[in-house]
């Protein structure tokens, strides 16, 4: 298989998602859309690294179908939301136009952005499961920058790379790396019918996903312009990624005698150098 190759899978997999996602025990879009103050639990959270966001342009590669990407409008911020999907961006488009939020959604792929988009925009956010559908992190720090203007905010949380080497399906309580840490030429494959939203059941269940080490993230942004401000591990994760973790709140996390052994996500702040 070639890089066409995972794509394309990748994409009918996450066209198929956004049925699942829209769909019984998915995204809950109605709660959303009927009110105006609500904000998707991640940015709920983010909103505290990223700080005021309002009267800025502020562009989200892999926006999905839009919570996100609208959250940040519902703070004031003029938003861009950017995805390969187009079922995903025709629903993001259909949410921005049931809250009367003037967004734009387009459709590229990532590395297609700078062909796709010339703006600079002066808030970057991205993350919660965005690079390890990507398979070269070099490239996609040099289209953040390409998005992001000189003296311009980048923010990105995501699963930590030590969380995706972990074998998932240990049913015991050792946490076993089984996977590669650092980014590989040839993919992860996987099988699976479910997603981690809604109910019902996919019809695309193979997906290629890549592993990338902190240092080569930190460091691919640096070689593309940017400053890090801040680098911070979190304790907990947004979807059950182990069978170990417990629920606390809208979160999971591993139970206290395991909880200070391994990170499950970062957080990661920049400013493009001028
Ligand atoms: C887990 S979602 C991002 C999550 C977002 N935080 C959410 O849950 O609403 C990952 C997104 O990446 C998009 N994606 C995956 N591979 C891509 C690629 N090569 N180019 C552009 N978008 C891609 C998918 O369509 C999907 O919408």
């Amino acid at each position: 298989m070639n890089l066409d190759d995972y794509r394309s899978d990748n994409l009918a997999n996450w066209n198929d998602r956004v049925r699942v996602h829209t769909g019984p025990d998915g995204y809950d879009l109605d709660g959303f859309a009927s009110d105006p103050e609500r904000l998707s639990d991640v940015v709920a959270f983010d909103r505290t690294y990223l700080g005021d966001v309002a009267g800025l342009t502020l562009v989200h590669p892999q926006c999905h179908i839009g919570t996100d990407t609208l959250s940040w409008a519902k703070l004031g911020a003029t938003v861009t939301g950017i995805d390969f999907s187009p079922p995903a961006l025709e629903t993001a488009r259909d949410l921005a136009h049931r809250l009367d939020i003037d967004a734009t959604f387009i459709e590229s792929e990532l590395y297609a952005i700078p062909h796709a988009v010339t703006e600079e925009f002066d808030v970057v956010y991205t993350g919660v499961g965005a690079i390890n559908w990507l398979p070269d992190i070099v490239g996609w720090a040099e289209v953040m920058a390409h998005l992001t203007k000189p003296g311009g905010r980048f923010y990105m949380r995501e699963g930590h790379p030590v969380l995706l080497a972990l074998d998932y399906e240990r049913g015991d309580d050792l946490l076993v790396i089984s996977e590669p840490y650092f980014e590989t030429e040839i993919p992860g494959t996987w099988d699976e019918p479910q997603s981690y939203a809604g109910s019902g059941t996919l019809e695309h269940t193979i997906t290629h996903e890549w592993n990338h080490g902190l240092g080569e993230v930190i460091n691919a942004l640096i070689t593309a312009g940017f400053r890090i401000e801040l680098v911070e591990e979190h304790r907990f994760l947004e979807w059950l990624a182990l069978p170990q973790m417990i629920r606390t709140g809208d979160r999971y996390e591993l139970p206290p005698h395991l909880r200070d052994h391994v990170p499950l996500m970062y957080s990661l702040l920049a400013t493009r150098t001028v």
